[in-house]
């Protein structure tokens, strides 16, 4: 079966590596930089930007593909699945009317509110910087101020961590409105929601979701949870599929809220196929959602991917024929930490165009796995660029093991030009998650 996967950092990555997996997959890409792990697993390829849909479209047809897999959000925002759908080629993703879940922030929150999905904030969208004065003052300056468009999750600010005050948050709302960021002259104020944040991904065939291990990213750049928010600098996921602060029931309530979504899409005559991804912030009322994307997560689909037992390309045919409830989903149940080793100034101004030495074959026998993001292959290392550059996920039984793991990995990539967040997932940092969520509950 010929599989195309759209996309070319470490999140497809490791869904190109899923797919080979799988017994009778034969993998294709398209990649605008040039992958050197996601290369080494194809086919065959073609460089070219993943919004480009005509020329994705033409080699889909010419390499006559059985299933396309789409990563990032931008060409399902510009509708490459209804495009492919209608020429028969079959793709595991939504279409352009499904993932406005995630590309249209105040319609999200607007159908939440329509259907009285649990878990929403008070909201309201602003193209005028005084008007937004009032409800910001309401909610005592407690929010969360979001660029309409894409931003690629570095567009928002939240009080407290990024702005204090009303003078502060109305000088963002303005410059938002004036400069259009994310595209623009909108703004989306949300009333914040206080906790820990977790990710719950599942497999979506329009009726029925899978979901698959809780995951907790790490969107700031520094340790401690300092500086701006990035595209994910880690995550880890532990062995019973919940998190250090998530109970079993709070599991089973963002799955609830991820199916009654899907269910509401379907209703609408937009059923939605493909992975699914809620972001949730835990709060003591419980989880409430803070987005919602229509695609794995970056970096959480290197925390679940590599866990599947069962076979990854009978699961997207399951999605497509609306038969999820026939798959019995089998997941290891091991813990995983996964940290970004991204170029220093990331986040700020990256350095580019510097060498890093990567001993793949020692950071596969510590038990660690390696997925390539945006990095330049030169004959035996490989450069940076402006974006993250490779990912290590370490797996193992226990948390504590997985993060040991992972740093034995990450001792085999070597340079002078790169920063990690060494922090993520270790016992320190998993304490004060569980301590920050006890404080909340007063205990
Ligand atoms: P987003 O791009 O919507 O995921 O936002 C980036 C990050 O900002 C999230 O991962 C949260 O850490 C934070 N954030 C977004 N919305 C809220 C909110 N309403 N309350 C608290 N934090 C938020
Ligand atoms: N980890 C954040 C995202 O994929 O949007």
């Amino acid at each position: 079966m010929k599989i195309l996967v759209i996309g070319g950092g470490a999140r497809e990555h490791a869904i190109c590596d899923a797919v080979i997996c799988s017994k009778n997959a034969e993998l294709y890409s398209v990649m605008k930089n040039l992958n050197p792990g996601i290369k080494n697993l194809t086919v065959d390829y073609l460089q070219e930007d993943e919004t480009n849909v005509d020329k994705i479209i033409s080699y889909a047809k010419e390499k006559n593909v059985d299933i396309v897999l789409v990563g990032p959000e931008a060409p399902l925002e510009i509708g490459i699945v209804n495009k492919l759908t209608n020429l028969g080629i079959k793709a595991c993703a939504p279409t352009k009317e499904a993932a406005r879940i995630e590309t249209d922030k105040e319609w999200m929150r607007k159908l939440l509110k329509k259907y009285k999905i649990p878990g929403q904030l008070k909201f309201e969208t602003f193209t005028d910087a005084n008007k937004a004065k009032k409800f910001i003052e309401d909610l005592d300056c407690e929010v969360a101020l979001k660029p309409i468009g894409l931003t690629g999750g570095k567009g928002v600010k939240v009080s407290g961590d990024h702005f204090n005050g009303i003078d502060e948050a109305l000088e963002y709302v303005k410059d938002v409105i004036k400069n259009k960021v994310g595209g623009q002259s909108k703004i989306l104020v949300e009333e914040k929601a206080v906790g820990e944040e977790f990710t719950l991904q599942a497999f979506s065939d329009g009726h029925t979701i899978l979901p698959l291990h809780a995951v907790q990213d790490h969107k700031r750049l520094l340790p401690g949870d300092e500086g701006p928010n990035t595209g994910g600098m880690g995550s880890y996921s532990c062995n019973n599929g919940l998190l250090p602060f998530l109970s079993k029931s709070e599991y089973e309530e963002g799955a609830s809220i991820l199916q009654k979504i899907i269910e509401v899409l379907d209703k609408k005559g937009d059923p939605y196929i493909g992975p699914i991804y809620g972001q949730f912030m835990l709060t003591i009322d419980g989880p409430k959602i803070i987005e919602i994307n229509a695609r794995f997560g970056d970096p959480e689909a290197m925390n679940v991917l590599p866990l599947l037992e069962t076979d990854f390309i009978e699961i997207c045919k399951a999605m497509l024929d609306g038969e999820l409830n026939k798959i019995k989903l089998k997941i290891r149940k091991k813990s995983t930490v996964c940290k970004y080793v991204v170029p220093r100034g990331y986040g700020i101004k990256s350095i580019v165009g510097k060498k890093v030495n990567v001993d793949e074959e020692k950071i596969m026998k510590t038990g660690s796995r390696l997925f390539y993001a945006s990095v330049n292959k030169e004959n035996d290392f490989v450069t940076t660029t402006s974006s993250r550059s490779l990912a290590v996920v370490g797996i193992s039984d226990s948390l504590s093991n997985a993060e040991n793991i992972c740093e034995q990995a990450l001792d085999y990539v070597k340079s002078d030009y790169i920063f990690i967040r060494h922090d993520i997932g270790t016992p320190k940092l998993i304490e004060r998650r569980i301590q920050h969520m006890n404080n909340l509950r007063g205990m």
